[in-house]
């Protein structure tokens, strides 16, 4: 699989959103990683659907939701209306985790479940072949900028593993947090096909150069 650079617009300018997410796709961005943060799941507060809403016509790119929120279920219609192409839970933060990835698979979008540091990959073993997406967070969430997390590198050998297992090749292995330059290549050589990048692009000038130091 090639690799996909998915910028997260957490670490953006958030007073020009729009035009951050243009230049991210200007600059080769594959996917736009959009942080939705509550505020209880994790300790920050980010946007929801109205703030995505307001940009989604910035650009066809998919938008790839994060929900680092308590009680996605609640919530899941109005980010799939507002303009979610793709959506990531956690298994965390979800007591019926079967039934809310089906949720997602029956309104038709591709579902991730994201699992935290501490999480083993194991947790998601009865439901891995219902998955179009695992995240591997390499990073506690809540904040762009922390550093990345090296046992995350053992869980995502285990995680491929279990795909190659049952043949799930399709399964897309996604990495977030405290990815950059000297932590991308191995990633990428550990399994993960899928690298959400905040400030190693948007802390970056150049972003064109910054997306291509990823790949
Ligand atoms: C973690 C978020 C990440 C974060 C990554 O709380 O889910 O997407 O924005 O930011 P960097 O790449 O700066 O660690
Ligand atoms: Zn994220």
């Amino acid at each position: 699989m090639t690799t996909i650079i998915a910028p997260s617009i957490l670490s953006a300018n958030f007073a020009k959103l729009g035009d951050e997410i243009k230049d991210a796709e200007r600059a080769g961005a594959d996917w736009i990683h959009v942080d939705v943060m509550d505020g209880h799941f994790v300790p920050n507060l980010t946007f929801g659907p109205p703030v995505i809403a307001a940009v989604r016509s910035a650009t066809k790119l998919p938008f790839d939701v994060h929900l680092m929120i308590e009680r996605p279920e609640l919530s899941l219609s109005d980010y799939i209306s507002a303009g979610a192409d793709r959506i990531t839970i956690h298994a965390e933060a979800c007591v019926h985790l079967h039934r809310t990835v089906h949720f997602i698979k029956e309104k038709g979008l591709p579902v991730g479940v994201a699992i935290n540091p501490a999480t083993p990959v194991s947790v998601l073993e009865p439901i891995l072949q219902d998955l179009d997406l695992v995240l591997i967070m390499t990073v506690n969430p809540g904040f762009g900028g922390q550093s990345f997390i090296p046992y995350s590198l053992v869980k995502l050998r285990q995680l491929r593993a279990a795909l190659d297992e049952r043949g799930l090749d399709a399964v897309h292995v996604q990495v977030d947090g405290g990815v950059n330059r000297e932590t991308a290549p191995l990633i990428r050589e550990a399994g993960a096909n899928v690298l959400v990048a905040g400030n190693a692009v948007f802390a970056e000038n150049d972003r064109a150069a910054a997306i291509a130091a990823l790949r």
